[in-house]
């Protein structure tokens, strides 16, 4: 098991790597026993891509077996069990990757020398490698898949989605431009939720300093990015509670015009019900519109809003993604790390948020906790993003070429991504 992980990385982008990585993962677990320590969220993870492998798990291990009973029709026992196992078995940790660490000296204790395989790791390498083979010959930017298929149950499939980005790649990548693939742009800062955790750090900008971007801005910046890049295959909608802008249905209707744009994704908490005008705009095959689930975290009133929303795209035939029991990680820490520079370097390089890129106002970010760390007051303006306001193409694209080909950002040192960070519940409210 040691070997395998040392022996491909953590993403895969390469279609025959990929298929050599799963082929090989199937063969050692060929004749062996598969168990996976953690049964909640990330175990039921692994059950439903080791069932799309064929390979079966005997049993799932937890301190919560008697409470759990069983996941998918597999049983979860007591921690007891690592003790039976041996070297032949296979033992992964399906837990939050923070615990790796105090479960590996729990096994010393309990079953010396058995290994226990670094599940977010295996993960990561075996849903990356899953995702380029089914997306086949579209680049998709790193992470597109584990970001978005990682914790969600979605309505929409990828396929149909992967599709279309292919349909329009054929015609409109352009050479000679930067290589951004994902683009996240913020078209304000409002909303009606608190979420502890939100990338955007929303919650803590104060309450004058909300607004709605104005939609020409926004317009004008994505245009202005569109035409400096070889081809955006994914342009997100985001940065706020979206519903709420009064002029959503503008902005999507003169973003569907621009050239160079794979899909573009609207991201809502489900709350609010958008306008007839923007319903229009939402009824199409290049606009996906996704729903983060936070009900786990809010109260009855608000999940019966947002299951009201569903309804109505039901009751529209507007197809919708919809995240059920997601978890998050948690990006709103800002301790120093002082890592050294390799450090820097490899956790920047295995990051599924890098290259995510974040427009806000004016201003380019390669990671959202970039941004973040300038509302909470962490990093001076001057010291991330790119001012693209003003900027002629030539000039732009040079920018943006410097800062993407950096080894690391500034902000990777305020950082837990990807290894250290906390799973927490997605939509926690601030009290
Ligand atoms: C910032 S929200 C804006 C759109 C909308 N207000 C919403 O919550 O869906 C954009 C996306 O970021 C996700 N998100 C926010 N904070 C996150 C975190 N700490 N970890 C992972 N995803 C996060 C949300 O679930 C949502 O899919
Ligand atoms: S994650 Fe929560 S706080 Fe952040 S924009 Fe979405 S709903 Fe608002
Ligand atoms: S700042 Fe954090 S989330 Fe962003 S790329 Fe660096 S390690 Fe990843």
């Amino acid at each position: 098991m040691k070997i395998f992980t040392q022996k491909y990385p953590r993403m895969i982008a390469d279609e025959h790597e990929a298929q050599a990585c799963i082929a090989d993962f199937k063969s050692l677990c060929n004749g062996r026993n598969v168990y996976l320590w953690g049964a909640n969220t990330i175990g039921k993870h692994f059950l439903e891509l080791f069932d799309d492998f064929g390979v079966s798990v005997s049993a799932l291990i937890d301190r919560n077996a008697v409470k759990i009973g069983d996941v998918d029709g597999i049983p979860v026992r007591e921690a007891s069990l690592l003790k039976e196992l041996t070297a032949d078995d296979i033992l992964i940790a399906s837990a939050n990757p923070g615990n790796f660490k105090s479960m590996q000296t729990e096994l010393a204790n309990i079953n010396p020398g058995l290994h226990l395989e670094d599940g977010d790791g295996l993960y990561s390498t075996l849903k990356s490698a899953y995702c380029t083979l089914r997306s086949k010959s579209v680049i998709l930017p790193v992470g597109f898949c584990c970001i978005y298929c990682f914790n969600n149950k979605r309505f929409i499939d990828c396929e149909t989605k992967i599709d279309n980005i292919k349909k329009n790649k054929e015609h409109t990548e352009t050479s000679g431009g930067v290589d951004i693939g994902f683009i996240d742009v913020s078209i304000g800062n409002v909303c009606n939720f608190n979420c502890k955790y939100c990338l955007e750090a929303l919650p803590y900008i104060p309450k004058n300093e909300r607004k709605f971007y104005d939609a020409k801005t926004v317009i004008s910046e994505i245009k202005q990015i569109a035409s400096v890049a070889k081809f955006v295959t994914h342009l997100g909608l985001s940065g706020m509670e979206t519903f709420l802008h009064p002029n959503l249905a503008e902005i999507i209707s003169e973003v569907k015009k621009i050239r160079n744009i794979g899909v573009i994704e609207v991201v809502s908490n489900g709350t609010v019900i958008p306008s007839p005008k923007l319903i229009e705009q939402l009824r199409d095959d290049w606009v996906y519109v996704s729903f983060s689930n936070y009900s786990q975290c809010l109260s009855e009133k608000q999940s019966t809003k947002i299951e009201n929303t569903y309804q109505l795209f039901i009751d529209e035939d507007i197809p919708f993604a919809k995240t059920e029991n997601a978890t998050w990680l948690d990006m709103n820490s800002f301790e120093f790390c002082d890592d050294r520079e390799e450090t820097l370097v490899h956790r920047y390089k295995n990051c599924p948020r890098a290259k995510i890129v974040r427009v806000n106002n004016g201003i380019f970010y390669v990671c959202s906790h970039e941004r973040a760390g300038v509302v909470r007051g962490f990093f001076k303006p001057e010291q991330v993003g790119v001012d693209i306001r003003g900027l002629s193409a030539d000039e732009l694209k040079e920018k943006l070429r410097e800062y993407m080909s950096r080894p690391f950002l500034y902000a990777c040192n305020y950082c837990e991504m990807p290894f250290r960070n906390a799973i927490v519940p997605a939509g926690e409210q601030l009290e």
